[in-house]
């Protein structure tokens, strides 16, 4: 069992502007993951486009880019035991209407396009997207 997984959230600009970030952090802290790292940034289209590879094609792309270009988001590394898993379950699905009230995306949203939080959904893709926001020195151990 590996202790130290680790996922990548970001807290979305609408989440940021709605005052949510510490709402979206709490459960986190409170489930008992470690934080390893948190930046306020803001991304550029080119990197966005880096980021979200895998619905490149979808019609939804611009629309997914633009809205996450369009102000700060929240970057935050957790790291415990099967981390990946419970995060997404913490989360729940993509589309809020299919989350359940009690978790994050069940309790403050409603559409898709206005999901105010990704989160890692495999391991593999969290390695990836962990080195794409955050320099090694910046993950603390
Ligand atoms: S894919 O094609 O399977 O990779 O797509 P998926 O994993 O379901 O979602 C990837 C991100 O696209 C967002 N998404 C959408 N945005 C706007 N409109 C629609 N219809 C839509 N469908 C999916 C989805 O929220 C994912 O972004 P994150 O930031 O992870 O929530």
């Amino acid at each position: 069992m590996a202790n130290n997984e680790r996922t990548f959230i970001a807290v979305k600009p609408k989440g940021v502007q709605y005052g949510l970030v510490g709402d979206i952090i709490k459960p986190f802290e409170q489930k008992g993951f470690h934080l390893v790292a948190m930046k306020l940034v803001q991304a550029s289209k080119g990197h966005l486009k880096q980021h979200y590879i895998g619905p490149k094609d979808r019609p939804f792309f611009p629309g997914l880019v633009k809205d996450i270009n369009s102000g700060p988001i929240v970057a935050v590394v957790w790291e415990g035991l099967n981390v990946v898993k419970t995060g997404w379950v913490m989360l729940e699905e993509t589309n809020p209407v299919d989350s359940k009230a009690g978790t994050i995306r069940g309790d403050f949203c409603i559409q898709v396009g206005m999901n105010i939080i990704r989160s890692s959904d495999s391991v593999k893709s969290t390695e990836k997207e962990i080195s794409l926001w955050f320099k090694p020195e910046e993950l603390m151990d």
